[in-house]
Order: C-alpha cells, then structure tokens, then sequence
C-alpha cells in the first residue's frame, strides 16, 4: 500500500474548514482499527472534530452478559478523543440490531423495563460530562412494519410499546443533562415516495412527543446515499429540515457515504460520480443553519463498512469516503471542503 507515512499533509483538515463555520466535521472510527493503524489514528485525529465509536457503544459490544459492562474499548476512544482535542458521540442505546446472544432468552416483560433504564443509567452515566450527543434511538421508524404510528416493529416495541422512547430521552437527560439527545434515522434523504412518507411520519412523531415535553435535542440523518438511486438534497428534503428546523431541533448528519457499487470501475471517474453525489447532498443539508456536524461513517474507503457488508461485483475497493485506501484525499474530501466553506456561518 502505498501510504503517505512521514510526508508533510498536503490537505487543509476538514475538522478546521468546518469549525470556520461554526460547524463540525468527523468520523466513525472502530478502536480495534485505530489502536493497530497509528498512522490511520493521526489522519483521522487531524481531521476529525468529532468521533462516534462505529460498534463499541451498541449493546452487542458493551454487554457481555445480563449484569456486566465492557468499557474498556469505548474508554480507550474517550482517551483518544481528549488527547486530540475531538469530541465523541455515543451510538447508540435502544436499537434493534447488535444485540447480545442472550438478549432474547434473558429479556422479557417483567424485566425489560429495569433492564432499559440500568442500561441507559449506567452507560450515559458512565461518560456523563464526556459526550457531544447522544443517539438514544436508532432507526425506529419503519412504516413498511404496517404498524400504527409509523414505528418499526422491534424487540423493544414489542416488550415495552411506543412508550420506551419517551422514556429513553428521559433516562438519557437525566444520566446527562449536558449531552444532546439525538433520534437517529436512515433512508430519508431522497425525493421518493417511501422517504417522503418516512418525512412526514417523524415530523408527526418529533411534533408529539415535544408537547409533551420530552427532551429530544436534535435529530440525525445516517445518509447512507446510494449513488445513482434518488435525487438527493432535493426541495422536499430541504423543505423537511426547514421544518425540523422550526420546531428548534439541531440536524446532524450522521453516518455519511456514498455507496458506489451502481458506478462505473474506473476509480477517477467513480470518484467524479462519488463527489457529485457529496456536493449535491451536501450543499443542500449546509444551506440549514440548524446543521451543526457532518460525520462520515469512516474516514478512510479502507475501513469502510461498505466493502464487507455491500462489496462490489467486480471485486474492487469501494470508494465511498473522503479519504481514499492509502490516505489520500479523493474529491469527496475536496466536495466537503467546498461545501463548507460556501456554507453560512452558525
Ligand atoms: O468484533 C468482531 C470480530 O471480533 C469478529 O472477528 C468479526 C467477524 O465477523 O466480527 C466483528 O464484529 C463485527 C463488527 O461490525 C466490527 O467489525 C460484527 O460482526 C458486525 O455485525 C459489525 O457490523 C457493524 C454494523 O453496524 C452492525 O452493528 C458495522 O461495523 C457498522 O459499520 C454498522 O454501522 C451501522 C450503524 O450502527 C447504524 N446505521 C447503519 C450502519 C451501517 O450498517
């Protein structure tokens, strides 16, 4: 691989460019990589403003078994973070996805409840005063589940209703009244049918539970864009955020790449396609000064999720990142710049 170890940066870090703007660029990142890859730790530390660990804070990762917590992985990042001058983000705490194996033997009705608020108590609590923000929820929404309300039909729904989620940004408040508390979602980001309803059902969801009162910070928007599908950054999704906007929410984008299996194999006209796709989405989120951070899930196309859980036919590396597999700068690195540097100051 041909890294560029010991040359001097030639780029300007997009942590900087962002904070110009009053706004914040980062990355996920996993511990087992960043603690083997020191060269791979300096890019992303230089870089990045933010870090959001990408498994390490789900409860797969930090619940060995029903009464114990392995923090030690999440606690090396926290570490990182301070000694670089970065925040950190937890992701995520009622998901339905990286559950642990004995979740579905051990959790029942009696004692879902305790088992969501020792969860939330002890692991806001543990990093309270340390976190950015918050994803308390993630991807509840799925009104192909055909289920009242819109949400998607997981275990905690099933063993808790509707109401665990109000009670999460609860527990999550009080475990750390300083943390932003976010609802994170996923496939909202085009012009389409689908992530249109997907729109008008968390409007609906968002507007409830604020008159009730329930501490909801901001909102994040995953953004896994998949190139060549949808129009994305489009007048019905900017008209969203506008409305999330009003209702005095923050807007974060969350989990950013560009998925670039429907384009063509040549890597430098793939990654005009992959920056199209950046520029477009990206200037548009940008316009909203509610937009406080942009992360991409991952830093560098060598780490990215993408090429394990959604590889190319052809067999090559994805190249969905701003940074590519030997540390250079794509023109999805240089699309980001530009967007924030032609966004408004907040
Ligand atoms: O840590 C084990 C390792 O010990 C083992 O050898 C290896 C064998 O497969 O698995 C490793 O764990 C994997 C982990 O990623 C770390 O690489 C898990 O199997 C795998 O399920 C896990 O996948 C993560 C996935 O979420 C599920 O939690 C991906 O890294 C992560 O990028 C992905 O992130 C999600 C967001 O949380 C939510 N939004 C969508 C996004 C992409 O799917």
């Amino acid at each position: 691989m041909n890294r560029a170890a010991g040359q001097s940066e030639p780029v300007e870090p997009l942590r900087e460019i962002a904070a110009k703007k009053g706004r914040i660029y980062g990355g996920a990142a996993l511990q087992s990589v960043l603690s083997k890859d020191t060269e791979y730790a300096r890019i992303f530390a230089r870089q990045c403003g933010i870090l959001v660990p990408e498994g390490e804070l789900k409860w797969g990762s930090l619940r060995p078994s029903p009464t114990t917590y392995n923090f030690a992985p999440a606690d090396w990042l926290l570490s990182y973070t301070k000694a670089n001058r970065m925040l950190m983000r937890g992701h995520t705490l009622v998901w339905y996805q990286s559950l642990p194996k004995w979740f579905d033997g051990y959790v029942n009705q009696g004692n879902a409840k305790q088992m969501l608020q020792d969860h939330i108590a002890t692991v806001v609590g543990h990093f309270s005063g340390n976190m950015h923000s918050w994803d308390v929820v993630n991807e509840i929404l799925y009104p192909e589940d055909k289920i009242q309300g819109g949400w998607r039909n997981t275990p905690w729904l099933k063993l808790l209703g509707p109401g665990h989620i109000e009670m999460a940004f609860r527990l999550a408040a009080q475990a750390d009244p300083h943390a932003l508390l976010v609802w994170n979602e996923n496939h909202i980001e085009d012009e389409s049918y689908g992530h249109e309803n997907k729109r008008r059902i968390w409007l609906m969801q968002l507007q409830a539970l604020l008159a009730k009162k329930v501490p909801i910070g901001g909102i994040g928007i995953q953004s896994h864009l998949v190139g060549g599908q949808g129009q994305v950054g489009g007048p019905k999704f900017r008209q969203f955020l506008t409305d999330v906007s009003n209702l005095g929410l923050k807007i974060l984008i969350t989990e950013l790449d560009v998925q670039d299996t429907g384009f063509v194999a040549d890597p430098k006209q793939r990654d005009v396609q992959v920056a199209d796709v950046y520029d477009r989405y990206l200037n548009a989120v940008l316009q909203n000064r509610s937009t406080i951070a942009v992360l991409t899930w991952g830093l560098s196309d060598q780490y990215s999720w993408l090429n394990t859980f959604v590889p190319r036919s052809d067999g090559l590396l994805a190249r969905p990142l701003p940074f590519d597999a030997s540390f250079q700068p794509t023109l999805a690195y240089y699309a980001t710049r530009r967007a924030f540097q032609s966004a408004n100051p907040i």
